[in-house]
């Protein structure tokens, strides 16, 4: 049998590289049921459970997503930053947080993409990396609970993770949080008005009435969270029609060169309202 892979030669801008060949047979993988599909990445092959798990991998902003992580890592994350990746998936992410010395705790919910990430990492020690097979609410709760710290969270689900972003900022002193979103593809359809105005208050009710104002979508997110703690503050953020990533400081320094880097890099991917 044979499974695809994506290779994601990143850094251009817009358009990355997408390639697939074939290699690897399902008896090599054999606690996963369906065919194991493959991504290259940094070197290292990443296996992945369906291809339309690749196809995630083959738009603009997952290619921004790894440019920005590494120029994240580059001039923020120290050797031995305490990284939580909270939505680890396949461990394409915390493999950019690993490279640059950071120990990570990966956590994933869902038992196959758990036992591909556990697989796809296997070959860091201990001390570096630590995996667990859970729902990250319960284990930021512990964290919390226990007065664990970090330097950097990860939060990159599919959907929103309001939840987490507000326990995320009990788990950091000073650091930075990563915030993946797809909450305004609920504005452009008209959906859960009254959700995302209990979360992010009246001013979100703009963007319902004038589409044209999504792109602010940010920015709100990031007023509103400085009436929970009043040193965070959006370093930069990336928007596609379907999701935002961004970037939040807490109460730490940016180095000017990043914000630099940051700012090369194009903010809007495709139609947005
Ligand atoms: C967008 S993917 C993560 C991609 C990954 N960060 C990367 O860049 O390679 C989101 C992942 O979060 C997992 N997930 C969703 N809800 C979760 C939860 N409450 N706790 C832990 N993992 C969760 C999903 O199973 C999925 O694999």
């Amino acid at each position: 049998m044979k499974a695809d892979v994506v290779s994601m030669g990143i850094p251009q801008i817009g358009l990355g590289k997408v390639r697939e060949h074939s290699c690897l047979a399902k008896k090599e993988f054999p606690e996963i049921e369906v065919s194991p599909k493959l991504i290259e990445y940094q070197g290292r092959t990443f296996r992945v459970l369906k291809s339309s798990d690749q196809i995630g991998f083959k738009g603009d902003i997952t290619y921004v997503k790894r440019k920005l992580n590494q120029l994240f890592s580059q001039y923020c994350l120290k050797k031995k930053s305490a990284v939580l990746d909270a939505f680890a998936g396949y461990g394409i992410t915390t493999y950019d947080w690993l490279l640059s010395g950071g120990r990570v705790a990966a956590v994933e919910k869902n038992k196959n993409v758990h036992a591909c990430l556990t697989e796809n990492l296997k070959d860091f020690p201990a001390d570096q990396l630590k995996v667990q097979h859970a729902d990250n609410v319960k284990v930021m709760e512990q964290l919390q609970a226990s007065g664990a710290k970090f330097d950097t969270i990860d939060l990159d689900p599919f959907g929103n993770a309001y939840q987490q972003f507000k326990l995320s900022l009990k788990l950091l002193d000073k650091g930075f949080i990563w915030l993946t979103s797809g909450e305004h593809i609920n504005m452009r359809r008209n959906w859960n008005r009254d959700v995302l105005i209990s979360r992010y208050g009246e001013e979100v009710v703009k963007c319902y009435e004038d589409k044209s104002t999504i792109p602010e979508f940010p920015k709100i997110i990031e007023k509103h969270m400085k009436s929970v703690r009043s040193d965070i503050q959006l370093v930069t953020h990336v928007m596609s029609h379907a999701c935002a990533r961004m970037l939040f400081a807490i109460g730490a320094a940016v180095p000017r060169s990043l914000k630099r880097e940051f700012s090369k890099i194009p903010r809007y991917y495709g139609y947005l309202a």
